[in-house]
């Protein structure tokens, strides 16, 4: 298995993302689970939408290679017919072949993951492609081409204001629908649907809240918390005049990839 930080807390996303697993639902409606399908949840996080999943299906296996996310997703009265699993979305072929008993899935599902496998996305999807039936759908949403764009441009100068490189320091990868699409046919998939769908996104707290929970890959960069802390301000401090409404709530524009895909 890949080790890997976990820089991942539930709590903080409970806190400051709650409205991430609220929004996902919209990619599960077009999942369409059945009845007696098993489907894999790829990045089930703390479990609020593997739930939701398990409710319309006959099993449900959670990954997430954050070891917190897993405990969380376990403790919350977790339902008899999912099963979680810290795997790194990487290892996943090599997991599946020593573990998943069951045989390949019916269905992929992913929310809000595939942007954080950076390193290699294609690898992703070739894995994704390996524990699936054949016709078994891939669907997924992620962020895609100018996803939180603002707040990214604003922490990469940050960053590099201050000698460190910043678009190295990104841990995400958001690519266009084409491109993505490309990645897909090439590793043998039939694209149904690839689009990007802009989503102005109200936060739970402020920006400073969602650094914190998804901008750890930058902060960690920095020398210590004061220069943490003072990033995070100074990110927030030059987005307020367009990211905060007048009634004092904080916004982000996502962007979102949706991608229905089915294994050739
Ligand atoms: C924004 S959360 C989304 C969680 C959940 N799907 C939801 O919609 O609430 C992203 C998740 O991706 C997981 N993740 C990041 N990199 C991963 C990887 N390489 N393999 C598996 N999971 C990964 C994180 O641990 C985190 O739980």
């Amino acid at each position: 298995m890949t080790p890997q930080k976990d820089n991942w807390s539930a709590n903080k996303y409970a806190k400051h993302a709650s409205f991430v697993p609220k929004l996902g639902s919209v990619i599960l409606d077009k999942l369409d689970p059945q009845s007696n399908e098993h489907v894999l949840d790829f990045g089930c996080g703390d479990g609020v939408l593997t739930k939701l999943l398990a409710s319309k299906t006959r099993c449900v296996t959670g990954i997430d290679a954050s070891q917190a996310m897993i405990d969380h997703a376990r403790q919350d009265d977790a339902p008899q017919n999912v099963s979680y699993h810290t795997v790194n979305g990487y290892d996943l072929d090599t997991w599946f072949d020593a573990h998943e008993k069951a045989g390949p899935y019916d269905a992929v599902f992913s929310s809000a993951t595939l942007h954080w496998l950076k390193e290699d996305p294609i690898k992703a999807i070739r894995n994704i492609h390996h524990v699936l039936k054949p016709q078994g759908r891939f669907v997924a949403e992620f962020g895609g081409f100018m996803n939180c764009g603002e707040v990214k441009t604003a922490l990469v100068h940050a960053l590099n204001k201050r000698g460190i490189d910043g678009n190295a320091a990104s841990p995400w990868f958001f690519p266009s629908a084409e491109h993505y699409s490309h990645l897909l046919v090439e590793n043998g998939f039939e694209v149904k649907e690839a689009e990007l769908v802009p989503r102005m996104t109200e936060l739970n707290t402020d920006i400073k809240g969602w650094i914190e929970t998804f901008g750890f890959a930058f902060l960690e960069r920095l020398a210590n918390e004061q220069e943490r802390a003072q990033v995070a301000q100074e990110v927030q401090d030059y987005l307020q005049p367009s990211f905060q409404r007048e009634d004092g709530k904080w916004f982000i524009m996502y962007v979102r990839l949706r991608v229905i895909a089915v294994k050739k």
